[in-house]
């Protein structure tokens, strides 16, 4: 009876073990690059760079992609079924890029939540291959990345293709850590801002069957293709906005999406589109900003003079609306924020905590994929509550989004093993801070004053590039 006993007792703590060794399973990384070479060399639909950037709901997508010169039509056709049978087809705008080639903008509506659903970009009489993409609803998860860097090098051949792969590679690894359908990117997609290496940021089926949210960075505004390869929805085009895009919004879930293109100087611009998305969504619970310069990390102190300029001109907008976490990159050095208010430290972040109701905003900024800083000392700042252990680690990063919380958890890219997460979540007690009069105020006169610095910086960036032979015109790029 006794041996019996013990047999049961071995069997169970088998099973135990057995249970409890299943998550393990199910977060298997799983890399596959044979598939990403048959992609990469299927050069034709590779190279079309098709994007599937968010719309103004979750009830719609924005589509962009590259045609030939001769194409006059475009159109995503779009079904609930693999074999695309009861297809619905939108038809969409055309656009003449500065190469002389097309560029299609198509935007899809009336997605129900939760399901599947496939597409083709119809270029004239050509489809694309059939892919997906699934819609969610207010409890979703999406991969956070700043500065990817895929780079085109005449001197370095394989570059243009070891960074794309690096990109795609991650995408299958956060694909297999989370159920993401969703990338949020930080600007700096691209290196010198080509349209080459666009195609290679997108030329794997796991970029295009996740919905890409982006927004530009100073490298992104090197050449012209960034304009021609988004988007966007709810596009703002306030003073001084950079002649490539505009600041934009989108809701998902519980949660609105603000992002600013800080290559724009204007802070008016960018105070005036995240007014007016905050008065269209006054009750949505979270707001998230996505930009693409660091603020408060201080770790490269060349960079301290820009940081301190823009956070005299940001954190009065911030504050005054509200804003619970800011998405950043540029530095290319992780580093998240204590809850910051009047860029004061009012609540301490660390590893594994949760803050309710927090009293300010979490800024976090993410490393590059493809470029570690490594010759640079950490000099984090007061307001960082968890840096990096080394610099030339890098990390990627899921977050978790329900109306409750959002959770960030960070994993090395290297070993996939968890670095660091933090939550931030608010129940019925949350009261949202109420900004003093004079910082107002102030925050207001100095964007009106970046709006004049705004119009050195681009006729700066408008003679660079007519020396550089492009045709742009000098009011239009100008103001
Ligand atoms: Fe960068």
């Amino acid at each position: 009876m006794k041996n019996t006993k013990s047999i049961v007792s071995l069997f169970l703590a088998v099973l135990m073990l057995f249970t409890l060794a299943l998550p393990a399973f199910a977060t298997e990384i799983r890399i596959d690059t044979e598939i990403l070479e048959k992609q990469w060399l299927n050069t034709e639909e590779a190279t079309r760079g098709i994007t599937v950037n968010p719309g103004k709901t979750e009830s719609e997508r924005n589509f962009s992609w590259y045609m030939d010169e001769s194409v006059t039509s475009c159109a995503v056709e779009i079904s609930e079924n693999e074999d695309m049978q009861d297809a619905k087809s939108f038809t969409g705008e055309i656009i003449t890029t500065y190469q002389g080639d097309k560029a299609a903008k198509v935007t899809v509506t009336d997605l129900e939540e939760n399901k599947t659903y496939y597409y083709t970009c119809v270029s004239g009489d050509e489809k694309s291959e059939v892919y997906s993409f699934k819609t969610e609803d207010n409890t979703f998860s999406a991969l956070y990345m700043s500065d990817i860097h895929i780079c085109y090098s005449e001197e370095e051949t394989d570059k243009l293709k070891n960074t794309s792969f690096a990109f795609a590679e991650l995408l299958q690894k956060a694909k297999s850590k989370a159920d993401i359908n969703m990338i949020l990117s930080g600007g700096d997609m691209a290196t010198e801002g080509l349209r080459i290496e666009y195609e290679g940021l997108t030329f794997s089926r796991s970029s295009r069957e996740l919905t890409f949210a982006n927004v530009m960075g100073n490298h992104d505004r090197h050449s012209f293709d960034f304009k021609y390869f988004t988007n966007f929805p709810n596009e703002v085009f306030g003073p001084m906005s950079g002649y490539q895009s505009g600041n934009y919004y989108f809701t998902k879930g519980d949660v609105l999406f603000l992002v600013v293109d800080t290559n724009n100087a204007s802070a008016t611009a960018h105070r005036d589109m995240i007014k007016e998305a905050v008065k269209a969504h006054p009750d949505v619970k979270w707001r998230v900003v996505m930009m693409h310069h660091d603020l408060y990390g201080g770790s490269i102190p060349h960079r301290e003079t820009e940081n301190k300029l823009l956070r005299i001109l940001f954190s009065p907008i911030f504050d005054e609306f509200n804003i619970d976490l800011v998405l950043m990159g540029h530095s290319h050095h992780y580093s998240v924020s204590n809850v910051i208010y009047n860029s004061e430290n009012v609540e301490s972040i660390e590893n594994g905590k949760t803050v309710t109701n927090a009293k300010g905003t979490v800024y976090f900024v993410s490393t590059s994929v493809d470029r570690p800083d490594e010759d640079q000392e950490v000099t984090y700042s007061d307001w960082v509550g968890i840096g990096m252990d080394k610099l030339t680690d890098s990390y990627y990063n899921i977050i978790d989004f329900s109306p409750e919380a959002i959770t960030v958890t960070s994993y090395y890219l290297d070993t996939d093993e968890k670095y660091m997460s933090f939550t931030l979540e608010k129940d019925d007690d949350y009261e949202p801070e109420k900004i003093g009069f004079f910082r107002k105020l102030g925050g207001i006169l100095a964007a009106k004053l970046s709006t004049l610095y705004g119009i050195y910086v681009n006729a700066d960036r408008y003679f660079e590039l007519k020396e550089e032979g492009f045709e742009v015109g000098f009011f239009e790029f100008v103001f």
